[in-house]
């Protein structure tokens, strides 16, 4: 194991919405609506999960959360490992959720915090899943200091058809800046 774990842990516990935990399960098909951004996020702790709330408060884009048919541990030193040895083996964890109507939608907002330097990869399982080829990609991730890594290169590579637009990255939940934060790279990605 890498001495990463042991700097981000102290801090992680700093922030008390981070380890919340909730099942959103309830948007697996998103309806039909004249809004054509999707936000497909993963988020083990929470703190995806918040920016991705955030994002949806402010587009009223369809939301999807990514779950796992066999999920990641709880505990945070196991899953430190069942990341690293996940991303070794380039794994592609099943997920519970499946989008019919993908085509109906021309930008991808996709959320997920910084694994190990990359993508988390149920990123990967769901990039290979569809066909989005012509689609916007707009990244934003949630980190403990390694911003995207090299995660913007890892997303280009699994969906090589798509354009890649700039991304925001998140420390942790964000904070109290996070509403502005996400306002002006929307407005910057021209929402
Ligand atoms: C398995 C694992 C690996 C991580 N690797 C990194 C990393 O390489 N760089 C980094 O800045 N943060 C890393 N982190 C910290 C997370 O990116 C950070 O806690 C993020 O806010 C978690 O988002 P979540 O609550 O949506 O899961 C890692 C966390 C976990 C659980």
């Amino acid at each position: 194991m890498k001495s990463y774990n042991i700097g981000i842990r102290l801090v992680r516990n700093a922030d008390d919405s981070s380890n919340e935990i909730i099942t959103a399960k309830e948007n697996i098909n998103p309806p039909e609506s004249t809004n054509k951004a999707l936000i497909v996020y993963f988020s083990w702790g929470g703190n995806t999960r918040g920016v991705a709330q955030e994002i949806q408060r402010q587009t009223e884009a369809d939301i999807v959360e990514l779950t796992l048919v066999e999920p990641y541990s709880t505990d945070y030193n196991t899953v430190l490992m069942e990341a690293q040895e996940d991303q070794h083996d380039q794994a592609r964890p099943k997920l519970n959720e499946h989008i019919d109507n993908m085509e109906q939608y021309d930008t991808i907002i996709l959320g997920y915090p910084n694994w190990w330097a990359s993508i988390p990869m149920p990123i990967a399982t769901f990039l290979e899943s569809y066909d989005l080829s012509g689609k916007r990609i707009m990244p934003f991730c949630s980190h403990g200091g390694g911003r995207f890594g090299q995660s913007l290169t890892a997303i280009a590579k699994l969906a090589p058809d798509s354009e890649i637009s700039e991304g925001l990255s998140v420390h942790y939940s964000g904070g109290s800046a996070l509403s502005d934060d996400v306002a002006e790279w929307l407005d910057e990605s021209g929402f």
